[in-house]
């Protein structure tokens, strides 16, 4: 069947805003189409060669970041802070699986989020959701929650920003594994992890010399790690605008992001998303929630990665401390049994969120934990690679998750809890995070 970037648009497209005026969200959309790609298709296709790697077994893949970014976090400190984190959890990653790991940000784009509920009422008052500053502001006045479609242009451009700012950074140097103390949080040293960290830095440091040494020169192409970006391709007309032809390549590919994905709420296999998403040539991913069943899995395998592309295809499994061991074996099965390779990866975040008897929304580190046990335990079983993790964090010192090894209780909650959405890690509770799968995962290697 013929696909073009607008043929979604026959498709019943779920989690869209309700705009007031349709012909404006066209002209923002053909403005933006007409300005330059945030990403280029040789970032997309580098991605998806690694992605094919770690299908294989080759590498592991850390995905991480923010629920939901903010216009007004797009600021500095905030995504430097981000950036450390993820390059701290790799360090941890590499060191312990001995494996290359591919950073992929929430980031650059994560501006959209798919809602329960169309309307909140508050004492009487009826507004749209919040969807994400993409679409409408969290203040609860009309003239903050009625969709906008030029907030689609400032996400555009606050992506832009951001992504401009991680690029300059690793190109000059930060991420550069002889400094690992660039990376360093402030409130690093009172963490009860930092002295295990720090051998890790210590003992990365060394090997790296060791090989210069042998090698009588630098080491060129591990000084130098990559940052991938990706986010929940929610907001159609967004996603299009962007969608294009490139030169001397087949396809088309979204050049907003790196790897796509899709959320558990949008994967109908008729809808509209899954219709996006199957005409596009990025690596994608689909998260894969309870709900799902076998045949609906094999329907997606088949409509997304007809040909068994290597590299295309990434399944986040998020299921639930308490169902993944039930519920992740016939999953496995049904993509043995379709004959496809895929890249598995854990989101230990989203099937554990719960909220306090007070009503706030949390999730308790050993759920994530023991979520992330659970898949480690599932794939071996079976025989498979689990080689990837998708975790909510942050590089700021929030309390947002309850445990962790300070300890986090629920009246934390109330103390520095700055996420208008799903609870975050934060830096401890990421680094924490990391050496444990650093742990697990190493010792499928021995
Ligand atoms: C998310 O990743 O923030 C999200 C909403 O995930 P899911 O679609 O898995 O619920
Ligand atoms: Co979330």
């Amino acid at each position: 069947m013929d696909w073009s970037p607008t043929s979604w648009r026959s498709r019943p497209a779920s989690q869209q805003p309700d705009y007031p005026c349709a012909r404006e969200v066209e002209e923002v959309v053909g403005l933006m189409s007409r300005l330059p790609p945030l990403v280029t298709s040789w970032e997309i296709e580098a991605l998806k060669a690694q992605i094919a790697e770690a299908a294989a077994g080759r590498r592991f893949l850390l995905q991480g970041g923010d629920c939901a970014e903010t216009f007004e976090d797009c600021e500095s400190g905030n995504i430097a802070s981000k950036l450390k984190i993820l390059l701290q959890m790799s360090l941890v990653l590499v060191h312990g699986t001995r494996k290359r790991v591919i950073r992929v940000g929430r980031f650059a784009g994560q501006y959209a989020k798919p809602r329960s509920e169309d309307l909140e009422t508050r004492d009487g008052v009826t507004l749209p959701s919040y969807r994400g500053d993409l679409i409408n502001a969290a203040g609860f006045t009309e003239a903050e929650r009625i969709p906008d479609p030029q907030r689609m242009l400032r996400g555009y451009e606050r992506a832009a920003l951001t992504l401009n700012f991680i690029r300059s950074l690793i190109d000059g140097g930060f991420a550069d594994l002889h400094h690992p103390e660039y990376w360093d949080l402030g409130f690093v040293k009172h963490s009860p992890r930092a002295a295990e960290y720090q051998r890790i830095v210590e003992s990365i440091g060394e090997s790296l010399r060791f090989m210069e040494a042998l090698a009588g020169t630098t080491v060129g192409e591990i000084n130098r790690v990559d940052f991938f970006t990706s986010h929940d391709a929610l907001h159609l007309p967004y996603e299009q605008a962007q969608t294009r032809r490139v030169p001397r390549r087949d396809g088309w590919y979204n050049l907003s992001t790196h790897l796509p994905w899709l959320g558990m709420r949008t994967c109908d296999l008729d809808g509209a998303h899954v219709e996006y998403m199957r005409g596009i040539s990025n690596p994608i991913a689909v998260k894969i929630g309870p709900g799902m069943t076998p045949r609906w899995l094999n329907g997606l395998l088949d409509v997304l990665n007809p040909e068994n592309t290597p590299g295309r295809l990434m399944l986040i499994h998020r299921l639930g401390a308490g169902r993944i061991s039930e519920m992740l074996p016939p999953l496995i099965e049904t993509v043995r049994e379709s004959g496809r390779t895929v890249l598995w990866c854990c989101d230990p975040m989203h099937g554990n969120t719960e909220r306090t008897a007070s009503g706030i929304k949390t999730r308790n580190f050993d759920h994530i934990v023991s979520e992330l046990e659970q898949a480690f335990d599932v794939h071996e079983r079976l025989g498979t690679y689990l080689g990837g993790v998708h975790v909510e964090l942050t590089g700021e010192n929030v309390t947002e998750c309850i445990g962790g090894a300070r300890g986090l209780t629920e009246e934390d909650l109330a103390r520095e809890y700055k996420s208008q959405v799903d609870p975050r890690l934060n830096y401890e509770q990421a680094l924490e995070l990391a050496m444990l799968i650093a742990g697990r995962a190493g010792e499928l290697e021995q």
